[in-house]
């Protein structure tokens, strides 16, 4: 019990995620999302998101502290996502840190919001091995990380060079006219689809091409031909084909990748987050390529793989226990901090 409770702030994107931890130990995750508003638009309005988190911001913070069973005044440090992320958003959550900070006289961490995805298989798993090896998937940022240590060295060996996987996702689900936000959409309706319907291009994956990067614009471009060409026919989509192959050729490319990033840079642990992660063929197809190679494979449960406080809480609690210096209260909304 020794071991320092933090409360942890998340407002990068559309989720306005509050989290307390101690230690690896989480004791609460509340989330409130603005994802229905945006969902009108077929993406997250960064206006509406702001004001979504300035009034979501006192009342999740209360929900949390009544879910952890504490006070504001046990809190001993606030965590809170610096960036990247959207800017009037982040701004949200920092200034909340700050004041919450400042008025109770206790230390303040910036994090990076990548950094937390990694941290927050802590709260699940136990200790982060390190070095290990990260794949972050989610509607805003498709990486590969090298973590040789998650508090202060995170290092990035490939990205997206367009859309992000979930970006994708949400594309495709929206040719397919499934809704936002789409992975959940497409996950669901490729079950009862063929894999190997339909053979969709896997982007950057020719021997010359950038080893880590990823690309899924061309993907989101096939499928959104393939579609076209069939209602030129006249023959109706055969909508969970499309998703499976689709999803099946997002897979492919990003296991095929983090499988090579973990041998070619001698790692034996590969952990998978962001939202993408909640993706059950990715799950799976993962579990499989990461047994045939002797890699470690750890995900996060999904609830935890989506934007929320407790990655940012967890990441906190880790920097307090290595002994990393606090923030000032100049801490930045960074839109586009790098890892
Ligand atoms: O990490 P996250 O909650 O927010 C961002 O930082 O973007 O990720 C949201 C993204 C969305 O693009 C959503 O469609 C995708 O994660 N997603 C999924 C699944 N669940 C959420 N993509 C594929 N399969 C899923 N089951
Ligand atoms: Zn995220």
């Amino acid at each position: 019990a020794d071991e320092p409770l933090v409360l942890g702030i998340e407002t990068s994107c559309d989720e306005t995620g509050i989290g307390i931890v101690r230690g690896t130990t989480l004791l609460a995750d509340a989330v409130a999302s603005s994802v229905d508003e945006h969902a009108r638009y077929g993406g997250v309005v960064p206006e509406v998101a702001s004001r979504a988190h300035l009034e979501a911001m006192v009342p999740t913070v209360h929900r949390a502290l009544k879910d952890a069973g504490v006070a504001m005044s046990d809190i001993d440090a606030i965590a809170v996502t610096s960036g990247p992320g959207l800017a009037g958003a982040l701004l949200v959550g920092v200034a909340a840190a700050k004041g919450y900070a400042m008025a109770l006289d206790k230390p303040v961490y910036g994090v990076n919001h990548l950094a937390a995805h990694v941290c927050v298989d802590q709260l699940e798993h136990g200790r982060l091995p390190e070095p290990c090896m990260a794949l972050l998937v989610s509607g805003g940022h498709s990486s590969l990380l090298l973590v040789p240590d998650v508090t202060s060295d995170v290092r990035p060996l490939g990205a997206t060079i367009d859309d992000a996987a979930g970006e994708a996702f949400d594309k495709v689900a929206r040719v397919l006219g499934l809704g936002f936000p789409g992975g959940p959409l497409i996950d669901r309706r490729a079950r009862e689809g063929d894999p190997d319907a339909i053979a969709f291009p896997r982007g950057l994956s020719g021997p010359r091409d950038a080893a880590y990067d990823f690309s899924f614009s061309g993907l989101k471009t096939a499928v959104a031909r393939w579609v076209e060409a069939r209602g030129r026919d006249g023959k109706p989509v055969p909508v969970a084909d499309v998703a499976a192959s689709f999803q099946e050729a997002v897979v492919d490319v990003l296991t095929r990748k983090a499988i090579r990033a973990c041998r070619e840079n001698d790692v034996d642990h590969l952990l998978v987050g962001g939202g993408v992660a909640a993706n059950s063929r990715l799950r799976a197809m993962a579990a499989e390529r990461c047994a045939a190679a002797g890699i470690t494979l750890r995900v996060p449960r999904p609830g935890l793989c989506t934007d929320n406080g407790a990655m940012v809480a967890a990441l906190g609690a880790e920097m307090v226990r290595r002994d990393r210096a606090p923030s000032t209260l100049g801490i930045p909304a960074d839109s586009s901090m790098p890892v």
